[in-house]
């Protein structure tokens, strides 16, 4: 039977204020078929949970083309690291071709970043989410104060479909701060991607992320030509209209 918005708010309910941990454990047992979303960034800590809690889980990435080599190291050593197949979804070469043969390969610079991001990322999304009932994603309601603030632990995705119809989207990491990320890292020992150490928090594409000074958001190293309210590629599209709802009650 697909999981409706009933469950999801019940589910919800009986984990507020639990751990990722057992938010995790919960979403594994449940979803036997669970993908988990690895960007190659401090989302390690899903994978590090979801190794620790011994129960099955695949994980993929998505290979834009674009990601920087320090990027493609990482998820080498994440798969190296914890012993775990790591499913590398590419976008449709006809499509990248005709976009890059008509534009060149920087459009996004001139036209924003929706149509690339369409076309290297939100495809190749919906391709993996149709062969599943449940994924998971490192998303956290510090990141993007743009998009994410009301970002849930646990949500029906109604931007994809899954195998049944209904998608259900686990974000473990919802109410974790950057700190409560970082400080897990290190106590832990868990593998990073070394950018970090030369200035990037948020990472994703190579000419799309950039460094943050000292006191700016990790999201202003994102798409900085473009606005704060539309930094989101499409994979968290859902977040866009989620915040759009509560900025109008909020505003009465
Ligand atoms: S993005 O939508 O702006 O690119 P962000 O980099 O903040 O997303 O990452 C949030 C979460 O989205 C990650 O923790 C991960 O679950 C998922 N995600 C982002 N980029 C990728 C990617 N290239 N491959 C797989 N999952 C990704
Ligand atoms: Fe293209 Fe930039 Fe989006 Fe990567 S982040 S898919 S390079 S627009």
């Amino acid at each position: 039977m697909p999981v409706t918005a009933e469950h999801v708010a019940a589910w919800a309910a009986e984990h507020e204020g639990k751990s990722p941990q057992t938010l995790i454990r919960f979403a594994l047992t449940t979803f036997p078929n669970m993908t988990l979303s690895f960007s190659g960034a401090e989302d390690v800590v899903l994978i590090d949970m979801a190794v620790k809690s011994k129960l099955p889980f695949r994980v993929f990435t998505l290979d834009t083309g674009r990601l920087h080599p320090e990027t493609y190291r990482f998820l080498d050593t994440v798969r190296q690291h914890y012993g775990i197949p790591l499913e590398v979804c590419f976008p449709e070469p006809a499509a990248v071709k005709a976009m890059v043969d008509a534009k060149g390969l920087f459009s996004f610079y001139q036209d924003d970043h929706k149509e690339c991001c369409g076309i290297r990322k939100v495809e190749p999304l919906r391709k993996v989410l149709a062969t599943t009932t449940a994924w998971m994603t490192g998303q956290r309601k510090d990141q993007s104060p743009g998009t994410r603030n009301s970002v849930p632990q646990i949500q029906l995705d109604t931007s994809f479909t899954g195998t049944d119809g209904a998608l259900v989207k686990f974000n473990p990491l919802a109410n974790w701060s950057s700190q409560e990320v970082w400080d897990y890292i290190r106590a832990l020992e868990v593998p990073y991607n070394p950018l970090h150490e030369k200035g990037f928090i948020s990472i994703g594409c190579e000419p799309c992320t950039r460094p943050v000074l000292p006191g700016q958001h990790e999201r202003e190293g994102r798409w900085w030509w473009e606005e704060a309210t539309k930094k989101e590629c499409g994979l968290h599209m859902g977040n866009v209209e989620a915040e759009a709802v509560s900025f109008e009650i909020r505003q009465g």
